[in-house]
């Protein structure tokens, strides 16, 4: 059985990932594709606990100052989990694999935002993720000012509806948010063939027409599809 395909959707808070990883695995399963979507942290159970760790903004007046150095060990525990628990089997099982936040997103955040640098973070992949790569990140690069509303809007509704507080990282400043962009920006000039970017102020339509063409190009149909039931864009 050939390994399945590993999809990986990055961008800054608020970038319209959720929404495209949805759109897009919605039209996957309707052409025959199994498709097995999770976001990072979260997803197993373990996961799940480490989120509420790492976004609730409630977290350091329990439990102190998270140092940058425990909050990439913690979202590399998290990967560790979901890679042995989803993500492996999955693609062993000839699956597509739809992950919201991979390693790009530790480069980003604890690499670019928090100032340790890319090196720790690849040699970090490297031990504890057996190196595993996606096959195609999709990088939604939206204007920052534009990303940031969106979330803060976001959460600001889910705290009022569900109550959930993820707002830790919502609360840093624009400088910490400019320097993940930066890091975005170079993980994608670095591995061209992995990763396309998606940039400018686009309508949600307009990107998905756009993801959908570039999965089209890339994944075989399913095998129980006739051949014209490859993704249209
Ligand atoms: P992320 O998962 O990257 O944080 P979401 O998909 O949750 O982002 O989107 C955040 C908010 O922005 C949602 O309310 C969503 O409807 C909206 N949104 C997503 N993409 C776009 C877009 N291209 N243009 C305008 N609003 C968008
Ligand atoms: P999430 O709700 O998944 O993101 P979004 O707001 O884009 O929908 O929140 C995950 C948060 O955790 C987000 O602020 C990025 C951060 N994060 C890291 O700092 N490092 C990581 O390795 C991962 C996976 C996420």
């Amino acid at each position: 059985m050939p390994r399945g395909y590993f999809i990986t959707f990055e961008g800054l808070d608020g970038s319209g990932k959720t929404t495209q990883l949805r759109r897009l695995a919605a039209t996957l399963t309707e052409q025959g594709h199994t498709v097995v979507s999770l976001r990072q942290p979260g997803g197993t159970a373990l996961g799940d606990r480490l989120r509420s760790v790492l976004l609730d903004s409630r977290s350091e007046a329990a439990l102190g100052t998270i140092s940058p150095i425990a909050e990439l060990t913690l979202m590399f525990a998290d990967r560790a989990q979901a890679i042995a628990e989803i993500i492996a089997p999955a693609l062993a099982a000839g699956h597509i694999v739809l992950c919201d936040r991979f390693t790009d997103s530790s480069e980003a955040y604890q690499g670019g935002g928090r100032q340790l640098g890319s090196e720790r973070i690849l040699a970090m992949h490297a031990a504890v993720c057996d190196d595993l790569q996606p096959d195609l990140t999709l990088l939604l690069l939206p204007p920052l000012d534009a990303s940031l509303h969106r979330a803060r809007r976001r959460n600001h509704r889910s705290i009022q509806s569900q109550g959930t507080d993820e707002n830790r990282f919502e609360r840093e400043s624009d400088e910490f948010y400019s320097r993940i962009y930066a890091k975005y920006q170079e993980i994608a000039a670095r591995e061209p063939q992995r990763v396309v970017s998606i940039e400018g102020n686009d309508s949600i339509e307009e990107i998905q027409r756009y993801i959908h063409r570039i999965v089209a190009e890339r994944i075989p149909p399913a095998p129980s599809a006739p051949a014209t039931s490859m993704l249209e864009a």
